[in-house]
C-alpha cells in the first residue's frame, strides 16, 4: 500500500518526503485555502516537483464541459498530476471523457459502494472513499471501505482504492489489511505511524548504556596512560 500525504503545505511535504516512504499527495480546495498561496498553480507546481509520485489537484467547476476544460488545464501543471473530480453525474461524465483521453482521474467525496462502482465504470484511475467523515456521522467508514475493496476484487476493477479522510494510525492499518492500494493521511497521522512508547524507551536505554560504556572506556585509557 502506498502512503500519501493529504496536505498542500510545502514544509510538511518536504519533512515526510525525507523519510523515503512518501508515495504521493492529495490536495483539495480547503487544504489549498489553508496555505493561501498568492499563485496556487505555482504552488501546485512546487508540490509536484518535490514528490516522486501522483499529486491530486482538485477541479472546482460544476458542468461536465467546464470540468473537462479545467481537467485539461490541471493536467498541464506537471506530468504527475492526477485530476480530482467530485462524485456527481456531471463529474462522472468528465471523469469518463478525461480517462478516455489518458488523463488520470481521482473520483473524490465517495461515501458508498454504489458510488465506488460508478467511479470504476467511468474509468477512474483512483477512487477516494472518505473513512473519517463517515465515522463522524456515527457510521462505519471501515466497513464501507471493506465493501468497496471486496466489490473491486470480485469485478477485477483496475481503479485504485485510496482510503481518504484518515484520522488515526488504525485507519491506516485497517486500510492495508483490507487491500486498499493507497492510504492518504494528514501529517499528524503520518508522524503517529512512526511513534511507539517502547521504541522511545528502548532508544533512551540504549543511549544511556552507550554513554556509560564510553565513560568506562575513557577511564581505562587514562589508567593505561598512567601505567607507562
Ligand atoms: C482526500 O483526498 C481528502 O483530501 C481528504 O482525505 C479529506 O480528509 P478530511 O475529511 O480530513 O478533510
Amino acid at each position: 500500500m502506498k502512503l500519501f500525504l493529504d496536505t498542500a503545505n510545502i514544509e510538511e511535504i518536504r519533512e515526510i518526503s525525507a523519510w523515503g516512504v512518501l508515495g504521493g499527495i492529495t490536495t483539495n480546495p480547503s487544504l489549498i485555502y489553508k496555505e493561501t498561496p498568492k499563485d496556487w498553480i505555482a504552488h501546485a507546481k512546487e508540490i509536484c516537483s518535490i514528490v516522486d509520485g501522483p499529486v491530486s489537484l482538485e477541479t472546482t467547476k460544476v458542468k461536465t464541459k467546464d470540468l473537462i476544460k479545467e481537467g485539461h488545464d490541471l493536467a498541464e501543471v506537471a506530468p504527475n498530476v492526477v485530476v480530482k473530480i467530485v462524485m456527481t453525474p456531471e463529474g462522472l461524465g468528465a471523469a469518463k471523457a478525461l480517462s478516455e483521453e489518458g488523463i488520470k482521474v481521482n473520483v473524490t467525496l465517495v461515501f458508498s459502494p454504489s458510488q465506488a462502482i460508478l467511479a470504476a465504470e467511468a474509468g477512474a484511475y483512483i477512487v477516494s472513499p472518505f473513512l473519517g467523515r463517515v465515522d463522524d456521522i456515527s457510521s462505519d467508514g471501515i466497513s464501507v471501505l471493506a465493501d468497496i475493496c471486496a466489490i473491486y476484487d470480485a469485478q477485477a476493477y483496475q481503479t485504485l482504492v485510496l482510503a481518504a479522510s484518515l484520522r488515526h494510525p488504525m485507519h491506516v492499518v485497517d486500510a492495508a489489511r483490507l487491500g486498499a492500494e493507497i492510504a492518504s493521511m494528514p501529517c499528524k497521522v503520518f508522524r503517529q505511524l512512526v511513534d511507539h512508547p517502547l521504541t522511545a524507551s528502548g532508544i533512551e536505554s540504549f543511549n544511556s548504556d552507550w554513554k556509560a560504556l564510553q565513560k568506562t572506556m575513557n577511564k581505562e585509557t587514562v589508567k593505561k596512560g598512567k601505567g607507562r
